[in-house]
């Protein structure tokens, strides 16, 4: 198992040697190498079992840095780093030469994003590199937003976790890129599309792709526990499924029906940023469970409410 502690100078010892070390985000913990170091960025795509063709997000600490990769940054794009970075958004530009092409997939565009947790700002502002850091979860898997998350999956290849605490957030960035000049929402996440609008007007949002997705983050089945997830109305549900083992996983209310230790409820106030940030933990619990599968809800399509069920969506199996 990895040891999981909060010594930031031991984490640069790490990453400067070319290894890995998991980072702790806003959105998710991050598996991070060396973006510059073509070996570091093989161990990524090894130690998550990620396709070369899944391109990684790189990670930086300002602006100015995040320029030196990119080759032009449109206006838009300025006017949404401004605003929202550090934090959960990714902008998708053409990126420069220095760049390589193992991190980008071999496309021209490479992913790139100021993440907002203090102990990996004052990571990134020691290291003399960007660092790719996909989600610490095997691929395909529920993404981690506590280090013990990260150990549970990925302990055993991984000599140091970066202890930052729960995540505040809790679903990934969300994607941003330019066709033609006109922004696209890859793939929807932390930032909610109203805070994204409110900036640079109305967006598309591109989702669901089932074959060469732009992002695949953005394939369907993505995000999901080992247990079939079941989506729908959960009054109906608990009741065509009554007398068989199952969880629930519920927005803001409870079922007297079923016992208390089989449900979760996301958030009993009614916040989707609640929900959001609890979700993946809760998915795990319930994976865990001695139950044989789990029935969850919707929650309202409002500020992160969008990503969340996109997440639901992908974690579920499709009837
Ligand atoms: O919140 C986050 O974004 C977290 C934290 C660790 O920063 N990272 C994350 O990375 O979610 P990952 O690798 O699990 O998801 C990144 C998504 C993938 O769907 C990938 O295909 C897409 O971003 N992506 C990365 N680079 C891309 C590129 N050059 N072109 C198109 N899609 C790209
Ligand atoms: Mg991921």
């Amino acid at each position: 198992m990895a040891t999981i502690g909060t010594d930031v100078l031991r984490a640069k010892a790490i990453l400067e040697q070319g290894e890995l070390v998991a980072i702790p985000t806003e959105t998710v913990y991050g598996l991070a190498g060396n973006a510059l170091n073509l070996s570091a960025v093989t161990k990524i795509f090894q130690v998550k079992n990620r396709p070369s063709f899944d391109p990684l997000i790189v990670h930086t600490n300002s602006l100015e840095r995040a320029s030196s990769f990119l080759k032009h940054i449109p206006d838009m794009a300025y006017t949404l780093a401004e605003a929202l970075w550090p934090g959960p958004l990714t902008l998708l530009l053409e990126k420069q030469p220095n760049v390589p092409d193992l991190v980008t997939s071999g496309l021209d565009r490479v992913a790139i994003r100021i993440p907002n947790h203090p102990m990996t700002l004052q990571l990134l502002t020691q290291l003399d590199f960007p660092l790719a850091a996909p989600s610490a979860n095997p691929f395909g898997y529920i993404s981690p937003t506590e280090a013990i998350h990260v150990n549970d999956q990925l302990g055993a290849k991984l000599e140091y976790i970066l202890d930052g605490g729960p995540c505040s957030v809790g679903v990934e960035s969300t994607i941003v890129g330019f066709e033609d000049g006109k922004p696209w929402v890859y793939r929807t996440g932390g930032t909610s599309i109203e805070q994204i609008e409110a900036l640079i007007g109305s967006v598309s949002v591109q989702s669901h792709s089932t074959s060469n997705p732009a992002a695949p983050g953005m394939l369907k089945s993505h995000y999901a526990p080992t247990k079939p997830l079941i989506i729908g109305d959960l009054q109906t549900l608990t009741q065509q499924y009554e007398g068989k083992n199952f969880g629930i996983l519920s927005f803001d209310r409870s079922f007297g029906a079923v016992a208390a230790d089989k449900q979760i409820t996301l958030s009993p106030m009614g916040s989707t940023q609640e929900a959001a940030q609890k979700l993946f933990g809760a998915l795990r619990v319930l994976d865990k469970l001695p139950i044989e599968f789990i029935l969850a809800e919707y929650v309202p399509e409002k500020g992160l409410g969008k990503a969340i069920n996109d997440r639901l969506k992908r974690a579920s199996i499709q009837l």
